[in-house]
């Protein structure tokens, strides 16, 4: 199981000083979320935020786009530093393209899905991701309820993928992750869960990753 706090969620002022912290924590991967205020309504980072991060850290950097039309900035992302680009199926009618120029930038690819969206892209598209995200919010903003219905999605996801010869690709669940809702989402097939205030909005973030990930794990071995 792969834990990758959200820096949505932590103190930007001092941002460097939080990744550091939380990678002390236990902190698998570091998920860090882009918005345009076009395909979602808040406005957050850019590759410059990535390339800082990069220039600091060598942990992976999840990168979650969520704006219109990404390929156009696949290449910025890929030379600031991103180790996966997560690309939403419902941002671009050339999703694709936009995974073959992910991939071809040398950066693992990730396809994304609102809560509002089907898995049939994922028959189509399974070849060309290395990491499914199944979003268990809509996504925006950080600190909201998971939504249940997304859990049975994660499960279909998980059972299509495997029947396609791909169970090497990863779910990722993203919104919502808690202690309470981390066996959940493992148990349904995710192997990578996010966390944005479940870990950030704890004052001690070892025992915050500690507590999903024990959550995780007991769940997901039943
Ligand atoms: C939602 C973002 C998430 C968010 C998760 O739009 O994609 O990564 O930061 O935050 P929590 O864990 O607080 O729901
Ligand atoms: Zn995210």
């Amino acid at each position: 199981m792969i834990i990758a706090p959200s820096i949505l969620s932590a103190d930007f002022g001092r941002l460097a000083e939080e990744v550091e912290r939380v990678l002390a924590a236990g902190a698998d991967w570091i998920h860090v979320d882009v918005m345009d205020g076009q395909f979602v309504p808040n406005i957050t980072m850019g590759p410059l935020v990535v390339k800082a991060l990069r220039q600091r850290f060598t942990c992976p950097l999840d990168v979650h786009l969520m704006v219109e039309r990404p390929e156009r900035y696949v290449d910025a992302f890929a030379a600031a530093g991103a180790s996966t680009l997560t690309v939403h199926v419902e941002a671009t009618p050339h999703v694709h393209r936009a995974l073959q120029t992910i991939r071809q930038a040398g950066v693992r690819a990730g396809l994304a899905l609102n809560p509002g969206t089907g898995i049939d892209s994922v028959r189509e598209l399974a070849d060309d991701i290395d990491m499914l995200l199944v979003m268990t919010v809509n996504p925006g903003f950080g600190g909201q309820r998971l939504i249940p219905s997304t859990l049975g999605k994660v499960s279909r996801a998980r059972r299509l993928l495997n029947e396609l010869g791909r169970s090497d690709v990863a779910i990722e669940v993203d919104g919502g992750i808690t202690p309470a809702t981390a066996g959940k989402a493992v148990l349904a097939g995710a192997q990578v869960l996010v966390a944005g205030s479940a870990v950030f909005g704890q004052s001690d973030y070892a025992d915050a990753i500690r507590r999903i990930r024990s959550a995780g794990d007991f769940n997901g071995h039943i």
